[in-house]
């Protein structure tokens, strides 16, 4: 197979993070980059010999370039993949699709008149154990599926941030950056086809006024239910409920407390330069293979016989008198699933299953989230749509 030709709209901490997928995978080669920021730019060149552009159309228009992946800041989402779209191009673009359930529906509905595809990732929804309690799920050997847990606590609020990201008016806040992650998986791991949204959500520190903490509680159309609890006020770590495994899927020292709130410069300049020095262009960006899957914290899937919890390395099963540890091999490629979806879209015409419809899904619920907490109210959903294929 003839490796897909990807260009990457917005050279920053994301395509840092895609970018050991990208080369541990031969089915992806990096043709083009695209970013404001010169240093981005000539590194790219340097990395990749491929091209480089400051502005997101002339991206799209080089006829190099066969599917982009679209990793600039939330509030370029939209514009970013319908530039791609209208140039023909398959589209990746990562998690929030957008911040609308407006703009969402106009993406969904560019790439189903262009007949091209979007995948919506990376996101949690793709990590291997996910998949693989979904796939015990779908088949009902445990009995029904009851009732579902996400408990996550990070220290979100206190890496460094650029100012909209500290303004959930402009898509700041663990809401619209981190609740998708959660989402995505419980509506994976519950069929997809949620009823109804209530949730509190929390903003306690006046320096970084945004929502750093949500509770929420999600009915499906089956009468399934999941509870989601997130902090990302670095306190708790939740890697804990992971045996000490990172998010990344990295093996971090065990009761370590966070360090990042303390590291935390204290204007905005130095907060922006510590952004940068975590981003594509630093000279210490990891591409390192990570040994185990990612995670996005503690899951736990009550079925009618056995409590489904997966890890970084095992599916655990807590069944009827007895526990039962399913090995998942590491990643090969770390990440592969996203890439899986897109290499099946753009190779052989196949419906992703983190489609533009089932990304809006998602942030309806992510919308609602704010909105029940505003309200005091359970929030009606009216655009979920069901998983479309089981995973492998
Ligand atoms: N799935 C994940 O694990 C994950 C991790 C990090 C970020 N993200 C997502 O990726 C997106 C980017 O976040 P980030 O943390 O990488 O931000 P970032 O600030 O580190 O990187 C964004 C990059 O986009 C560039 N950019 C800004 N305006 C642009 C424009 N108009 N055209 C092209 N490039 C532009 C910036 O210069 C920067 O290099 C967000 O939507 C975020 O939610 C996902």
């Amino acid at each position: 197979m003839e490796p897909i030709r990807l260009g990457v709209i917005g050279l920053g901490r994301a395509f840092a993070l895609m970018r050991a997928s990208f080369h541990a995978d031969p089915r992806v080669r990096l043709v083009a980059g695209c970013d404001p920021r010169a240093a981005a730019r000539d590194r790219f060149v340097s990395d990749y010999r491929g091209h480089a552009y400051a502005d997101a159309s002339s991206l799209a228009a080089d006829p190099a370039v066969e599917a982009v992946y679209v990793a600039s800041p939330h509030q370029f989402h939209t514009e970013h993949v319908l530039a791609a779209l209208a140039a023909g191009r398959h589209v990746l673009v990562e998690k929030p699709l957008a911040l609308t359930l407006a703009d969402c529906a106009t993406m969904r509905d560019a790439a189903r008149a262009a007949g091209r595809h979007i995948v919506v990732g990376h996101s949690h929804g793709f990590d291997a154990p996910i998949a693989a309690a979904r796939a015990a799920i779908a088949a009902g050997t445990h009995g029904r599926l009851r009732m579902i847990h996400a408990v996550y606590h990070t220290d979100f609020l206190y890496r460094p941030r650029r100012p909209e990201e500290l303004d959930s008016a402009q898509g700041g806040g663990v809401v619209f950056n981190q609740a998708p992650h959660q989402l995505d998986i419980v509506r994976l791991l519950g069929g997809g086809m949620l009823a109804s949204v209530r949730a509190l959500t929390g903003a306690w520190d006046p320096a970084r006024p945004t929502e750093g903490a949500y509770a929420a509680l999600l009915r499906f159309t089956d009468g399934a239910f999941a509870s989601l609890t997130y902090s990302g006020y670095a306190h708790f770590d939740g890697d804990e409920f992971t045996n000490w495994i990172s998010e990344a899927g990295r093996d971090k020292p065990p009761g370590a407390p966070f360090t990042a709130r303390a590291r935390l410069p204290a204007d905005q300049p130095g907060e922006l330069a510590q952004r940068t020095a975590r981003s594509y262009g630093a000279p210490d960006t990891p591409t390192l293979s990570p040994p185990h899957h990612e995670h996005f914290g503690l899951i736990l899937a009550s079925c009618d016989h056995a409590d489904l919890r997966p890890l970084p390395d095992r599916l655990r099963i807590h069944a009827d008198g007895v526990t039962i540890d399913q090995p998942i091999a590491p990643p090969s490629v770390p990440r592969r699933e996203v890439l899986d979806e897109l290499v099946a879209a753009v190779r052989t015409g196949h419906r992703p299953l983190h489609d533009a419809a089932w990304g809006m899904a998602t942030m309806e619920a992510a919308l609602a989230i704010r909105e029940s907490a505003a309200s005091g109210q359970d929030v009606p959903m009216r655009h979920q749509v069901p998983v479309m294929q089981e995973p492998a």
